[in-house]
């Protein structure tokens, strides 16, 4: 999502976020702000802005996830690598660094000197900066880069060197139902026998606790929240003043999700010049901004086993809070 520039860098950049790709990121918005609940897709938080507070969130004393993330991930790693010899590690959403450091250090420098390292995230500053740090780190590792937005663009996400494939943080939760299933459907079948996916999942718990992690006292969600807005002022060529809009973030029981939404504080016109759009908002109408589900055991067994995958190991903490799972495919 941010501008191409050129960088100085000792390892391969490949971005897929070409001009049609543009041209539907203008569509998707211009129809999610339409509609009758309005919503702008989380993918759209992500701009290099946006991925700082995101990366701010997961060092804050609520958002348990990346903390217990990185715990399970420093006391395991080495068995969590165990499968992997030498290959491609492609890591999907891989925003900072932090958690491919501790497996890269798991797998130790033989293995390291073999493989490649290809972190893919729709925003360029943090796949540049991640891997640039990586550079430094560990010289021995090749390094491939990719810009891609993998809700849309899996297909070309291809490797045929034996894999580890990791989507961590529990950004499958992000997709809806039929999006998580059909997402990991067709990771399911790019996997070569030995592949193994490393796939994280945030598990349902208190509600108070749910509620804390998405609404923190130092307001860095609701900023991030509100970025969404001046990330289709820069693609829409819009007019939205974040400052009419409140962070509105629940636990929708029905659903076993928290949902974010920005809740109009008056009544607002916001014009989306390049888009020919004009939007009104009555006072207390919401655009939903995110959905972050939670998963029981149970409901992860049916979304794996549909998808066809196979559970190798289970990976969590000691209250159950979190879960990271070692897939095959069936
Ligand atoms: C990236 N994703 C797993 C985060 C989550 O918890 O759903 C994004 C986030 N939204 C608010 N805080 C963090």
């Amino acid at each position: 999502m941010d501008n191409n520039e050129s960088h100085d860098v000792e390892f391969e950049i490949i971005n897929h976020l070409d001009n049609s790709y543009k041209r539907d990121v203008k569509a998707e918005i211009r129809e999610g702000l339409t509609g009758r609940q309005k919503n702008i897709n989380c993918k759209y938080f992500y701009d290099s802005r946006g991925s700082q507070l995101f990366e701010e969130i997961c060092t804050l004393p609520e958002y348990y996830l990346t903390r217990l993330e990185l715990s399970i991930l420093q006391s395991r790693a080495s068995d969590m690598v165990k499968f992997f010899d030498a290959g491609d590690l492609l890591e999907l959403g891989s925003g900072s660094c932090k958690k491919i450091q501790i497996l890269l250090d798991g797998l130790g420098g033989k293995r390291r000197g073999k493989s490649t390292y290809l972190p893919v995230d729709i925003s360029e500053s943090a796949v540049i900066d991640s891997s640039r740090q990586l550079t430094n780190l560990y010289p021995e590792l090749k390094i491939t880069a990719i810009v891609a937005d993998i809700t849309r663009q899996m297909d070309i996400i291809t490797t045929d060197r034996p894999s580890a494939l990791l989507f961590l943080g529990s950004t499958i939760g992000n997709f809806s139902a039929s999006e998580r299933l059909e997402f990991l459907k067709g990771v399911a079948k790019s996997m070569k026998p030995h592949d193994r996916l490393i796939l994280a999942f945030d598990m349902v718990k208190d509600i108070d606790l749910l509620h804390a992690a998405y609404n923190d006292t130092k307001g860095v969600t609701a900023e991030f929240n509100k970025n969404a807005l001046l990330v289709v002022n820069r693609e829409a060529d819009g007019d939205f003043d974040p400052a009419n809009f409140e962070h509105i973030a629940f636990f929708n029981e029905g659903h076993c999700r928290i949902e974010m939404h920005l809740k109009a504080l008056k009544p607002c016109l916001v014009k989306l010049k390049s888009l020919d759009v004009e939007i009104s908002f009555d006072q207390g109408e919401t655009i939903h901004t995110e959905n972050s589900h939670k998963f029981t055991t149970l409901g992860i067994e049916r979304l794996v086993g549909e998808a066809g995958l196979n559970i190798e190991q289970i990976y969590t903490d000691e209250d159950n809070w979190f879960s990271i799972l070692e897939l095959s495919a069936v």
